[in-house]
């Protein structure tokens, strides 16, 4: 027997009502922002990522699913959304459209990480991205769309951290005092921060150990060491996050998995999860288009994850609107009828009721049990006498009611939906 293979999952029908609402959601919040929907591959070249998201970071170190095609080209599935747009960007020359290019996207992303609840190998993400701006009147828009689709969700409790880490004029001064401060504690760092201290000093400050978090805890702080554009920018958005009433909180230690960033960056937690239960996170990326091979442009974005949002819709028992089920079942008896009843399923059908039609060859009463099962409330039954008299007997399932009806009379019933 096969299986689904290890960190994925399959989306079930009685599953796919919450997957429609969060779409649903995000397209009118996407409407409301303007913003325009973008498809990209679901792979691209390996260089992409390792350029943007950097060569130091897990997702392109250790979770990157990277092959080799049968032209022998480097290729990795997309492990995050944001390179492929700017990417995209880039390639359709929507430098030339006015800017900030607003474009937003629903992907499959792929990070070979340890599965657990809510961390998979493969998982959704509806991820924003304003491309061609740098003020920071967009990264508290940008921060307040993604909070207003929780709202929209019905979502509440949740935690906002907002940091700065700088641009690569000032990140350079902070980096060499972290280093600074870290070497002397190296006996008590991780295998993996003691390789973070060599080649990407950031990261020990997200490191999830308990003794690296307690050395991370005072470590000189990214935002003591911003130069002044960067302080005038991260001062800017906090106060036109005041002004929102947007609540945040202010974390240091918040520098993210992805090297492309710069300046703001943010994350949303739920209240009572830890940070490894982010639903969402993204931040500013200045350099990135610059880094792929084109113009400096300016960029900034976040993207949530899907199943995450699933999980916290549940846990805070939010009812979403269930799925559509059929309104009317079409049984019949015999080989005349049945050919009546194709006739009449796609006359229904037409007229936008969903249905479903019974084949094979069995009993009235097997078919009327297949209804039951299904749970609709009418039954449309052609046999012999129907034919003959032009008409339809329909059957209330609850009641067990039967009445002789003209076909437009049952189209009337069923739109009605009594
Ligand atoms: P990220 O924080 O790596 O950011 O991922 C965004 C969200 O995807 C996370 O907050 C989390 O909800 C979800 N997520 C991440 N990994 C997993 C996983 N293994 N299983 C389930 N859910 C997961 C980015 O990817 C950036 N591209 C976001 C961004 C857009 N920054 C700027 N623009």
């Amino acid at each position: 027997m096969f299986k689904a293979p290890r960190g994925t999952t399959d989306t079930l029908p009685e599953e796919q009502p919450y997957w429609r609402y969060i779409e649903e959601t995000a397209l009118e919040v996407c409407r409301l922002y303007g913003f325009k929907r973008i498809n990209t591959p679901a792979f691209e070249e390996a260089g992409l990522f390792q350029r943007s998201v950097g060569e130091g970071t897990d997702i392109v170190n250790k979770e990157m699913y990277i092959f080799r095609d049968r032209s022998d080209n480097e290729m990795a599935l997309r492990p995050e959304g944001t390179a492929p747009v700017c990417r995209a960007y880039l390639e359709h020359g929507m430098d030339n459209l006015p800017q900030p290019v607003k474009l937003f996207y629903f992907a499959d992303i792929f990070r070979y990480e340890r599965p657990q609840a809510g961390r998979y190998r493969q998982h959704h993400q509806f991820g924003c991205e304003a491309i061609g701006d740098p003020s920071p009147v967009l990264d508290a828009e940008i921060i307040y769309m993604a909070l207003s689709f929780f709202g929209a969700l019905g979502l509440t409790d949740f935690l906002l951290q907002v940091n700065s880490i700088g641009c690569k004029k000032c990140r350079p001064g902070h980096l060499k005092k972290l280093i600074e401060y870290y070497r002397p504690l190296k006996e008590q760092l991780c295998t993996d921060c003691l390789v973070r201290l060599e080649k990407n000093p950031l990261r020990l400050l997200d490191c999830k150990k308990p003794a690296c978090q307690a050395a991370a805890e005072t470590a000189p702080r990214s935002a003591d060491y911003l130069c002044q554009e960067c302080g005038q920018h991260f001062d800017s958005l906090q106060g036109y996050l005041t002004a929102m009433g947007i609540k945040f909180r202010l974390n240091h230690r918040l520098v993210r998995g992805l090297d492309y960033y710069t300046k703001t960056v943010f994350e949303i937690q739920p209240a009572e999860g830890g940070s490894q239960s982010a639903i969402g996170g993204g931040g500013r990326y200045d350099d990135l288009i610059a880094m792929i091979g084109g113009k400096p442009v300016p960029g900034i974005g976040f993207a949530v994850g899907l199943e995450r949002i699933v999980l916290n819709l549940k846990t805070q028992s939010i009812k979403v609107p269930p799925a559509e089920a059929p309104a009317v079942f079409v049984a019949c008896l015999g080989k005349d009828a049945r050919a009546e009843a194709i006739r009449l399923s796609a006359a229904l059908r037409g007229e936008g009721i969903p249905l479903m039609m019974s084949s094979g060859e069995r009993s009235l009463k097997a078919q009327l049990r297949h209804a039951n099962a299904l749970g609709v409330k009418y039954a449309a039954i052609i046999g012999g006498d129907e034919m003959k008299a032009g008409t339809v007997m329909v059957r209330n399932m609850e009641t067990g009611e039967q009445q002789e009806t003209q076909p437009e009379e049952l189209v009337a019933l069923l739109k009605a939906g009594k």
